[in-house]
């Protein structure tokens, strides 16, 4: 019912047209799509403590006991570091448009300030990551920020709640614009600024880790902002006319449905969830202020807690016409969707980001979720949202920075199917979107390989190739999905149902190989351990056994 009944809902002022049905291409449409694939620096790269590299935020917090998954760490992780080349390759072979990745800054800069020592060995780490991508005919699109703030910062000021990380922040993507801008002209500030806010500051799951409810998340958020517009406009004012390039945000969000359509305070909670979500973020960088709906509801909670002024941090208003617009394209990372439902939290049971929403989030059970507990798959949620920014922000130029699905880690099963389905369906949702005029340029899968998932470690894989990690040369291996994703390239989206079904065929086929390819994959451990272990040590001794002998014969012949 959700997908057919509710899709001529109009709320929030944006109208809903019938879904067309079947399957979708992007023939005819004018001006080159770009299909590309994402990762980012500290989920792949490893090597967090070589070639002068400094220390992040996300190495202290991984490194602490009990904050990640088995207690496990981004140290060693894909070893992108070391095989950015194979990458490429794979990625050539996929004849990817884009590669999306992120710049770890505290590799370039160790300590967190351009004054201090620039890391010329992670300067090049990047440059011939990006040469060799433009010599392959990929494009770099690149993150700034994808989490890992240096550590000397967070330990110094507070990290991202401290105004000087404007500044810091502006002379580290300065530092990359003068050195990397000749060849690049995709910049994203931020990755998914939500989670940085409400999860590094609000929650803890994420580092820095801190619990500071109510308060922490939205000074967070408000920095982040600032940072944002005065990256923008360093760009727009010292290097776009040279460069010619362009520079967004990346916000990611899911989609909220209100549970009963027909109940005007269920409308209502569903539209604060996407305020609340991607409006907090989204109105400024477009509008120059936070939504209406959150000032009024995080003010008139902080007045009944009897707090002299709003816990939402407010906007100057030469700060708000210096935010509004500093947006050359939007980036969208979306995964899944909840329903909505209005509830009240009362002021009394302490503040919190969540509790000041007033609502409840439900899910429907039927919906396929493979992997991450977080992770339904709800196609048509997508259509909505990608609408909703179209109708929201004046039709703004998107590039989809993230969209894909885990599995869980102990499957070791290369064909999979739920992600090829997932793929298709919510790729399908999206050109159906384009064909009605939102303005979608590009479209990133997530991701590239298996990586480490923050705070779930390893047991979350996101990756279009496998990652063996048990092994220590991390081999790749392509799951199904892979051909899948390249078949839906070359035909820039689906060209009709009976060849999808043959493309599924032919990558269930190529998936059964690998699969025995990553079966004997233990043996090739189990054989790296006898050549690299057990044969020198069995040498060492017998030396070590030949020159006691040869003593024992010595003091016997003497
Ligand atoms: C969003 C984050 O940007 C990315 O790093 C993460 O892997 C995916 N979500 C999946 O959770």
């Amino acid at each position: 019912a959700a997908s057919g009944g509710l899709a001529m809902l109009g709320w929030l002022g944006f109208s809903w047209t019938a879904p067309p049905g079947g399957v979708v291409a992007l023939w005819g449409i004018p001006g080159g799509f770009s299909w590309g694939v994402g990762s980012s620096a500290y989920q792949t790269e490893g090597a967090w403590n070589v070639d002068g590299k400094g220390v992040s935020i996300w190495d202290v917090f991984a490194h602490k006991k009990g904050k990640i998954s088995s207690n496990e760490t981004g140290d060693l992780s894909c070893e992108g570091y070391y095989k950015f080349k194979d990458d490429i390759n794979l990625m050539k072979d996929m004849k990817l448009n884009h590669y999306r990745f992120s710049i770890s800054w505290p590799r370039i800069l160790p300590s967190g300030s351009k004054s201090e020592y620039i890391n010329e060995k992670g300067i090049k780490y990047y440059d011939d990551l990006i040469n060799m991508l433009l010599e392959n005919r990929i494009t770099p699109v690149i993150t700034l920020y994808h989490w890992d703030l240096p550590q000397v910062l967070q330990e110094k000021y507070g990290g991202w709640q401290n105004i000087s990380m404007v500044n810091y922040f502006n002379d580290f993507a300065n530092l990359c614009f003068e050195r990397f801008g000749n060849k690049v002209k995709y910049w994203i500030t931020f990755n998914n600024p939500w989670s940085v806010a409400v999860e590094g500051y609000e929650t803890g799951e994420h580092a820095p880790g801190l619990k500071l409810r109510g308060t922490g998340a939205y000074k967070t958020a408000h920095h982040i902002i600032k940072a944002h517009a005065k990256v923008w406009h360093t760009y727009d004012m010292k290097w776009r006319s040279k460069q010619k390039g362009l520079i967004g945000i990346s916000l990611t969000a899911d989609w909220g449905e209100p549970v009963d359509v027909s109940n005007q305070k269920d409308i209502e909670a569903a539209e604060r969830y996407i305020q609340f979500y991607l409006g907090w973020f989204a109105a400024p960088v477009f509008n120059g202020d936070y939504p209406q709906v959150m000032k009024e509801y995080i003010g008139r909670k902080s007045g009944q807690q009897g707090l002299g002024a709003s816990r939402l941090p407010v906007f100057l208003p030469q700060e708000k016409s210096y935010i509004k617009g500093t947006v050359d394209f939007l980036g969208l990372g979306h995964y899944t969707t909840r329903y909505v439902t209005q509830k009240n939290y009362p002021s009394g049971l302490g503040d919190s980001y969540f509790a000041d929403r007033d609502l409840a989030e439900l899910v429907d059970p039927r919906w396929p979720d493979p992997g991450s507990e977080w992770l339904y798959s709800v196609p048509w949620g997508f259509r909505r949202l990608l609408n909703f920014v179209k109708s929201q922000y004046g039709n703004p130029m998107i590039y989809v920075t993230e969209n894909g699905v885990s599995e869980k880690m102990l499957c070791t099963d290369l064909c999979d199917d739920w992600r090829m389905q997932y793929f298709k369906d919510y790729i399908n949702e999206m050109l159906k979107a384009i064909k009605a005029g939102v303005n979608v340029k590009g479209y990133t899968a997530w991701s590239l390989l298996d990586s480490f998932e923050w705070d779930e470690g390893f047991s979350e894989r996101f990756g279009l190739y496998f990652v063996d990690f048990r092994n220590k040369n991390k081999p790749r291996y392509p799951k199904a999905s892979v051909l899948y994703y390249k078949r839906i390239i070359s035909s820039n989206g689906f060209p009709n149902q009976r060849e999808l079904e043959s493309w599924k065929r032919k990558a269930t086929e190529t998936c059964s190989s690998s699969n025995q390819l990553l079966a004997a994959d233990p043996l090739i451990g189990h054989m790296e351990m006898v050549t690299e272990i057990v044969i020198p040590t069995v040498c060492t001794l017998c030396i070590l056994l030949s020159a006691v002998f040869f003593l024992f014969l010595l003091r016997r012949c003497l």
